[in-house]
């Protein structure tokens, strides 16, 4: 626990740690990762950026196979204090205020007292506005539904408590008229089968997928689009559905990366104590 500023710490030194979960598939993550942490630059120059990845798996990978140095959110943390950084905000690109945006936390508040002046944003589906958002996002962005078709976004779902968001976003696109949009996760509630089944009554011809996910990396590319047969595409046809995947990552969506800069909008403005 880090209880006093570094003897080099300089007022003028701030800087915007923006932290997910990390992708080691190189395409999606230039397309998502690297262009949201752009947005947030442009959107305020007079900050450094810095990258941490929560995943230490991911971590491993990019080092091991491609020479990759990516910091987790502690040594991000402990080396914005040690070069003497005053202000630091803190933008988690997560999709749920979950498990990985709580162990960020976590070890937020051990570096928080560290700094003059500290902040963290939340994640994506924080408030009811930003489920809001989030639904007409995907509707920009997914293709104009013909009658017989829908849309199945892949979350990926938690153990955590926060994964009570999927069904409310699910809940979210039917109350903005959107019936056919529905939402499903991989390692949480509900499963394609639950949400099959209360696909099953709509007859559908055919339905599109997205991952609602920050990437297009391996839960999108395998475990949604694939032709493997556990796969939701595989899984789709099987019932006789057409399963048309999208590989689009969230974060290629520049009106998302807008809401992260919202987001970090909302933690400066609590650092400057505005809504103190
Ligand atoms: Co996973």
């Amino acid at each position: 626990m880090i209880t006093t500023l570094h003897p080099n710490a300089a007022p003028e030194m701030q800087a915007i740690l923006v932290v997910s979960f990390g992708t080691s598939y190189a395409e999606t993550r230039a397309k998502t990762i690297d262009a949201t942490e752009t947005r947030i630059a442009e959107a305020y120059p007079g900050y450094d950026i810095r990258r941490a990845f929560t995943s230490k798996m991911i971590i491993k990978v990019l080092r091991d196979r491609d020479g990759m140095m990516v910091d987790t959110p502690e040594e991000a943390l402990k080396k914005l204090y040690e070069e003497g950084y005053s202000k630091v905000i803190v933008q988690p690109l997560h999709i749920i205020n979950g498990s990985e945006y709580h162990d960020t936390l976590v070890v937020c508040e051990k570096y928080r007292r560290g700094f003059s002046q500290f902040s963290v944003g939340t994640a994506l589906l924080n408030s009811t506005e930003d489920y809001r958002q989030v639904c007409e996002i995907f509707m920009k962005h997914s293709p104009s539904l013909n009658p017989g078709e829908a849309l199945l976004l892949m979350g990926h779902g938690s153990v955590h408590s926060a994964n009570a968001a999927y069904p409310a976003l699910d809940y979210t696109f039917k109350q903005l008229g959107y019936a056919d949009v529905h939402v499903g996760t991989v390692e949480g509630y509900p499963e394609l089968p639950e949400v099959m089944a209360l696909m099953a009554p709509k007859q559908y011809r055919k339905i599109y997928l997205m991952p609602l996910m920050l990437v297009a990396g391996d839960h999108a590319q395998n475990d949604m689009a694939s032709d493997e047969e556990d796969s939701w595409k595989t899984l789709l046809e099987a019932e006789g559905y057409a399963a048309e995947p999208i590989l689009i990552g969230m974060g290629e969506m520049p009106e998302i990366q807008d809401l992260y800069v919202t987001h970090l909008d909302q933690a400066m403005a609590r650092l400057a104590g505005v809504n103190d």
